[in-house]
């Protein structure tokens, strides 16, 4: 774990995210997939939001970009990003901080890779689009990522197409790509997942590595502890469409403070959190997460909480500061309760 410093006080994080809520309006009903959730990042800083599959982990993510596919809709909330709300700039605004002020990089490189084009075209045109760098100059600068990256024969590579790169370059070139015009924040949906184990541990050290020589602040998303016991610097815990809980790393694998963050590291073995190149997944926790279409009154997490009480059944509690950078949703832990929406 990093030990840098940060404070959840940052005066002018570059990017907070205040009270987002995005529902899906289906024929069953609406799904509240992500239910007034609030994080903050600071420059040069790593989030890592953890949770269980289903929490709101990839909404919440694709949102800060207007990037949640229909029928998602954004009920509420806003996108602090150097200085701008996201949610209310114009879509020609978006398309301008979209790659090159805060870039993505996906899960499954062999989807977010266009088939039909080189690597070569696929990069030079953002940077083309962005900056308006001549043909020469962007396949200049696209041979540089790739071999940033660490790809051999970079400019030999400018000229294969995805179909011809294993899962592992696929994703190097994914990330090459986010890189391409240096953004200040880069997001990262669970990058290595769709990877072989010893991929994945050469995938993170290129991304810790960047991270550090770029200096660049990054949201990593991920169900794997061992991924966010390496590389965040603060983490937040999601359930069900909520924050459970915001601290830095340290803070939450050495007191955490939510009944849910301590189930998650419960099952998560105490040799040290350093990444070992193992997978470590979220282990199972006796019960299931609720179904969002049918959020339950109260807090989210009532049905699986060993500390749950009938008050928890009925309230909803509202995040609440226990500590400075430390911020805990629950009722045992001094939390306020917000009516049921
Ligand atoms: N297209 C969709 N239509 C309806 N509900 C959706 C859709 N996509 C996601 N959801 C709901 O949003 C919730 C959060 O999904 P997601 O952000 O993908 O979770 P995570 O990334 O944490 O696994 C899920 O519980 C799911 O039910
Ligand atoms: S509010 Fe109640 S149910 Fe929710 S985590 Fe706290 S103790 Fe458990
Ligand atoms: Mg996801």
């Amino acid at each position: 774990m990093r030990s840098i410093p940060v404070s959840a006080a940052d005066p002018a994080p570059l990017l907070a995210v205040e009270g987002l809520k995005v529902h899906f309006h289906t024929r069953d009903g609406v799904v509240r997939a992500v239910d007034g959730v609030d994080f903050q990042v600071a420059a040069g800083q790593t989030l890592g939001i953890v949770g269980e599959s289903g929490s709101g982990k990839t909404v919440s993510s694709l949102t800060l970009l207007r990037l949640a596919p229909p029928p998602a809709k954004i009920v509420a909330g806003r996108v602090m990003f150097e200085g701008e709300d996201l949610l209310t700039q114009s879509d020609k605004r978006l398309a301008e901080i979209r790659g090159r002020r805060m870039a993505m990089i996906f899960q499954n490189p062999a989807t977010s890779l266009n088939p039909v084009l080189s690597i070569g075209s696929q990069l030079t045109e953002i940077l083309r689009w962005h900056t308006g760098a001549s043909a020469k100059a962007a396949r200049e600068r696209a041979a540089e990522l790739l071999a940033l990256v660490g790809i051999s024969d970079p400019v030999a590579r400018l000229r294969q197409y995805p179909h011809e790169l294993s899962g592992g370059m696929k994703q190097r070139v994914g990330i090459a790509r986010a890189l391409l015009c240096e953004p200040s924040l880069l997001l990262a949906d669970e990058p290595t997942t769709a990877l072989d184990v010893t991929i994945q541990a050469q995938i993170l050290d290129l991304l810790a590595d960047l991270r550090q020589r770029l200096g660049m602040a990054m949201v990593l998303v991920t169900h794997d502890m061992g991924v966010v016991a390496r590389m965040a610097d603060r983490i937040t815990v999601m359930y069900a469409g909520r924050v459970c809980e915001t601290a830095d790393a340290v803070t939450i694998f050495n007191a955490p403070q939510h009944p849910y963050t301590r189930a998650l590291l419960e099952s998560v073995p105490r040799v040290d959190h350093s990444y070992s190149g193992a997978r470590r997944v979220l282990p199972s926790i006796a019960g299931r997460p609720p179904d969002l279409l049918h959020a339950p009154p109260g807090c989210r997490f009532h049905d699986r909480c060993p500390e749950a009480t009938a008050e928890c059944r009925q309230v909803m509690p509202r995040e609440h500061v226990v500590a400075a950078g430390h911020t805990v949703s629950c009722l045992r832990r001094g939390s306020p309760g917000e009516s049921a929406p």
